[in-house]
């Protein structure tokens, strides 16, 4: 087997169906979401949080297909299911099957059972799942095959996926990791969910900046809105920033007490503007309409005080049906005079959205502080051009396909 794709003389050819993994709960909203977008695809199986579509064979997805959809947790071609009580027959099965062959890397994973943080579920990859992957390294090993089992891939590398819909329904499939979600096994990344947290919300953030590749720097200023009891903050300070929490509620006293945190006990229309003037990174996680949560940080970003790099929303939704307006919300939030606007249902949110949005790309390009470069001499900018056009090429993909 080749170690990397494009080493492979021949890639899979498209197959007529699709699958896509959703939040268990969130599949009419899913459903709905990716017909409107794509009128080529026909709903053509769902089992709560796996949905598969019949690809129309007049107007065919190319084979790096990315689909545009907000709740759509990874997707990738559906070539098919097996069923047995034998795992070993299936995983025997699944291996001698040519599109396996040419893939280096193995995704396994159940689908959701619930909603995450419903009877202490946390999305990631089961035991089970896992006793299934080492069963597909051991067959791999004994052919002398080289496998990597359930790691977040290298971009665009060809990933083989195995959903065990069913412990004894496994569907398969296989995708090019083209987005950032696309190279985590099922669409989730590998986050500790043992580590204890004050809210759930330290889980949504970890996910939502390895998502959007904000990455927080020490000793930046972040305030959020919706704060209490403070598991984003936690998250926050962790990662050396200096967090100002806006919450009429109460703050965990771990919180409270951190040197670097400040409680602002009131609701974010009552804050003073003058409060966020060093602000960077702008949060907010209200228990309220999405339109709302909006507005309030709207008023927030558009004073001229105020110079934010960027905002990170929770967006809930009373009612799985008002997510389809979450193109309408993400217009809402261009509007504010945004350069990157993305949004994504992630695996740890619930009936919810992340939105995020940056005032200038090259802050998530980079990962940090956006560095005005110093005037290059010649033989600089002869030597940088060609490596910048490949990594301009390389993150300008990244980032338009994130743009969903
Ligand atoms: C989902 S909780 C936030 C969880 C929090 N981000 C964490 O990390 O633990 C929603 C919070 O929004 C707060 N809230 C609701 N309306 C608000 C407003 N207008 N301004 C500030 N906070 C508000 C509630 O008091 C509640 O604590």
């Amino acid at each position: 087997m080749a170690d990397t794709v494009s080493d492979s003389p021949t890639p899979p050819a498209p197959a007529p169906f699709i699958f896509v993994i959703c939040q268990n709960g969130a599949e009419s909203a899913t459903k709905l979401e990716i017909m409107n977008n794509h009128p080529n695809l026909n709903l053509a199986f769902s089992r709560p949080g796996f949905i598969t579509f019949k690809v129309s064979s007049e107007t065919p997805l190319p084979q790096r297909f990315t689909l545009k959809s907000a709740l759509a947790r990874t997707y990738g071609w559906s070539l098919g299911k097996c069923t047995s009580q034998d795992a070993s027959s299936m995983v025997a099965e699944i291996s001698t099957l040519a599109e396996f062959k040419k893939s280096n890397h193995l995704h396994v994973w159940q689908r959701d059972p619930f909603t995450p943080g419903k009877n202490g579920f946390e999305p990631g990859i089961s035991a089970l799942a896992n006793e299934v992957g080492n069963l597909f390294k051991a067959t791999a090993d004994e052919a002398s095959t080289k496998l990597v089992v359930n790691k977040e891939s290298k971009p665009d590398d060809l990933i083989f996926d195995v959903v065990m819909v069913e412990p004894n329904e496994w569907w398969y499939g296989y995708h090019f990791a083209s987005t950032v979600a696309g190279r985590w096994p099922g669409g989730t990344p590998a986050i500790d969910t043992t580590v204890e947290t004050y809210s759930r919300a330290y889980l949504k953030l970890s996910e939502a900046l390895l998502w959007s590749g904000i990455t927080i720097q020490p000793g930046d200023i972040c305030a959020e809105i919706g704060s209490a009891p403070g598991g984003a903050c936690q998250l926050l300070l962790e990662k050396g920033a200096n967090v100002i929490g806006i919450d009429p509620a109460e703050m965990e006293t771990g919180i409270l007490e951190h040197k670097n945190f400040v409680h602002i006990r009131k609701r974010g229309s009552d804050v003073k503007r003058k409060e966020f003037r060093n602000t960077k990174w702008l949060l907010s996680d209200l228990n309220a309409d999405p339109k709302f949560s909006i507005e309030t940080v709207a008023d927030i970003v558009n004073h001229p005080l105020v110079d934010v790099k960027g905002i990170i929303l929770t967006l809930k939704f009373s009612e799985w049906k008002n997510a389809t307006s979450i193109s309408d919300l993400m217009k809402a939030v261009k509007a504010l005079g945004f350069q990157v606007v993305k949004a994504r249902q992630l695996a740890f949110n619930r009936r919810e959205i992340c939105l995020v949005a940056v005032k200038d790309k090259f802050v998530l390009r980079l990962g940090k502080k956006h560095v005005k470069p110093k005037k290059p001499t010649q033989s600089d900018k002869q030597s940088d051009k060609q490596s910048d056009k490949q990594s301009d090429k390389q993150s300008d993909k990244q980032s338009d396909k994130q743009s969903t």
